[in-house]
């Protein structure tokens, strides 16, 4: 099939690549001329293993322009991937999708049948009362009548991005047409997995569900911990021995210092701010939340367990990003246990093997330098879970560790949950 994608950034990248990869033909679009010219090179702008190699395999498939109009004529199909950030209140800013929706609805005018499909993150009744309204406006035409509607979540982590897309437990599809629903199903025939039909508002509260219980279910093994940690119980044990159970799985059990990213932090407050607007209270989500504010600040505790006086001591923080293998520091637990030893007047070296260009955004005045300069200090923290941490000599040095690198315990060792 002819694909156009809006958004060239991570989703709509990854998606267009991986279809490409399926034999169908891919246009992004995109504002950013840069992106454009790098992907028409065969080239990404974001780091993501396969990505590059997906582009070039596939480089007769696929091509990248600024202009939506001709996208949208030369395909049957249009992706809208794009960003739907945080507002002040919680709630997700919608600039972007109004934007790309009205000038999609514009040049649906010229076309006699297309499928608009919302792959973008947005709270439940967006598609419905928002995308769709003004798709009808700008087309003069009717959803579902004169063109199709669907909403197709993506379940992508960062890193394994081309993997979660290429293998996915399970394809969701809202959609109320039957149509459309045709051609989805055609879409995806080459992809063996379960796919779930179901309604618009449906399939966009099955992202935020996910996204929410993925959240709850880190801040829960944190709590228990905590807990743990204070009865002298190593929490991984306690996983491994709940998680063999079906009904809980193992995966998303590793205690530590918290969750990150740019969607868990961003997925689990909009909900929140959509229960608010409902009059829905959101207790547990709330508590999630609280659980991974209050989290990092348990590193310090630990610290001050064997340097009570931070100010003057030379602290190592080793990791920056809000996991390994990328370079994404947004809402990085590093950030609060950073700002707090600089509040404590510490002198603080931090390594990280990919962000450390992001993180000096951030915070310019503290020292960067490698891994072995920062052993180099009165004690060190552990905060992303890089293999290379593992490999680093901790003999005789204070190390109190947030991601569960157990090559650590050759110093003198505290594990925050552990
Ligand atoms: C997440 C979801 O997994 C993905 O399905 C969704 O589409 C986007 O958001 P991502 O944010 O890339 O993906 O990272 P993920 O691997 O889920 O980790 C999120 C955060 O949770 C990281 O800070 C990670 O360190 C932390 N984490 C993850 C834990 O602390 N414990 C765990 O067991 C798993």
């Amino acid at each position: 099939m002819n694909i156009n994608i809006l958004g060239a950034g991570y989703v709509g990248l990854v998606t267009g690549a991986c279809l490409a990869g399926h034999g169908h033909n891919i246009i992004w679009v995109d504002i950013d001329q840069k992106k454009v010219q790098m992907i028409n090179n065969g080239k990404s702008i974001i780091y993501e293993p396969e990505l590059n190699s997906l582009l070039k395999k596939n480089k007769r498939r696929i091509k990248a322009t600024n202009y939506v109009d001709s996208a949208v004529k030369d395909s049957d199909i249009t992706f809208i991937c794009l960003g739907t950030p945080s507002k002040k209140d919680g709630g997700i800013d919608l600039s972007y999708i109004k934007k790309g929706s009205e000038e999609i609805g514009k040049n649906l005018k010229q076309k006699d049948w297309h499928i608009v499909i919302i792959k973008s993150t947005v709270l439940p009744g967006t598609t419905k009362d928002f995308v769709i309204p003004i798709l009808e406006k700008k087309s003069g035409k009717k959803a579902n009548v004169d063109f199709g509607v669907a909403v197709n979540p993506e379940f992508l982590r960062e890193g394994k991005a081309v993997k979660d897309f290429l293998e996915p437990d399970r394809i969701v599809i809202g959609t109320n047409n039957k149509k459309t629903k045709n051609v989805l199903e055609k879409l995806y025939q080459s992809f063996n997995c379960p796919k779930i039909f179901t309604g618009l508002s449906e399939a966009e509260m099955i992202k935020y569900a996910s996204n929410a219980f993925l959240a709850t279910k880190i801040s829960f093994i944190n709590e228990i911990g905590n807990l743990c940690k204070k009865l002298g119980i190593d929490t991984y044990e306690v996983a491994d021995g709940i998680g063999r159970d079906r009904r809980i799985g193992r995966a998303f059990l590793d205690s530590g210092v918290g969750w990150g990213g740019s969607c868990f932090p961003k997925d689990v407050k909009a909900l929140i701010a959509k229960a608010k607007e409902t009059g829905e209270k959101t207790r547990i989500l709330e508590e999630v939340v609280k659980v991974n504010d209050l989290q990092p600040l348990k590193m310090i505790e630990l610290l001050k367990k064997y340097i009570p006086n931070l100010k003057g001591k030379k602290i190592g923080v080793l990791g920056l990003a809000f996991k390994k293998d990328t370079d994404d520091i947004r809402e990085s637990r590093s950030i609060p246990i950073i700002k707090r030893l600089i509040e404590e007047k510490a002198f603080v070296k931090a390594y990280d093997p990919k962000a450390i260009k992001n993180f000096k955004k951030l915070f310019p005045n503290i020292k960067y330098c490698n891994s072995n300069e920062v052993m180099k200090s009165d004690a060190i923290l552990i905060l992303t879970d890089w293999d290379e941490f593992r490999k680093l000599n901790y003999k005789g040095k204070i190390v109190v560790d947030g991601r569960h690198i157990l090559e650590a315990k050759k110093g003198i060792y505290e594990g925050i949950c552990w």
